[in-house]
């Protein structure tokens, strides 16, 4: 199977070779993988920013527990979620599934009414914790993808969510920097290269009932 020996290979990058570039083509296609991936209701509450502005990432570096990968990686992803999940961003949905799947709107209505109402059973804290999760799935895809096109990545967390809304101007869009995952191509000086990877065995991570 090639997605096993795909993720045998990629590793948690630590350092970037500053001098490589993911290609337009290849960024294209990581774009597509995101852009497939699952979310609740199929809603993506979300939005990717890219960033290859190197000023930009100077002043996120610092709030990234100065992580190297931020400035040195060709391309940053930030997965940010939205703050909310307004019943425009619901009708939105369901406008766009009825134009896509070509169906009477009337006929969705009750889809929609369902969903907001699922969602306002939800205390706020609960509706955070929901939105950040489903950029999770989309991070998945990205580094999937990145690792069938042997293009290096590394998923952080190690950031302060506040300062990445100020610097990137999410908090006026109503959005929030979840999680980030700088994208290139490893330095042949990396000293995490080839280590042995760290997993729970088997028979502690499954149970069959
Ligand atoms: C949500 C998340 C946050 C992470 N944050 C960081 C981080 O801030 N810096 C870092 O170097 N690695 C970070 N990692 C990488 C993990 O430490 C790494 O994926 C894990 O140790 C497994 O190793 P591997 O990815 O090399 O197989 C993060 C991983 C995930 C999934």
């Amino acid at each position: 199977m090639e997605l096993l020996k795909n993720l045998n290979w990629r590793y948690a990058t630590k350092k970037f070779d500053t001098s490589k570039k993911v290609s337009n083509s290849d960024l294209n296609k990581l774009k597509e993988a995101v852009q497939l991936s699952v979310s609740s209701y199929g809603l993506q509450l979300y939005k990717v920013l890219i960033i290859e502005n190197p000023e930009i990432r100077e002043q996120l570096k610092p709030a990234s527990w100065n992580q190297s990968q931020i400035t040195d990686a060709s391309h940053l992803f930030v997965f940010c979620n939205y703050t909310d999940a307004t019943p425009e961003a619901i009708d939105g949905f369901i406008n766009q599934t009825a134009k896509t799947r070509k169906l009477e709107l009337e006929r969705l209505n009750g889809y929609g009414d369902f969903i907001k109402e699922k969602l306002n059973e939800k205390t706020p804290e609960e509706k955070t914790s929901w939105l950040k999760s489903q950029t999770y799935l989309a991070l998945g895809n990205l580094l999937n993808a990145c690792a069938e096109l042997k293009i290096d990545a590394c998923p952080m967390e190690g950031f302060e969510p506040e300062a990445y809304n100020k610097i990137l101007d999410l908090d006026n869009q109503g959005l929030n920097a979840a999680v980030i995952a700088p994208i290139g191509y490893r330095h042949e000086e990396d000293h995490t290269i080839g280590q042995q990877k760290v997993r729970k065995p088997m028979e502690l991570l499954f149970e069959v009932v």
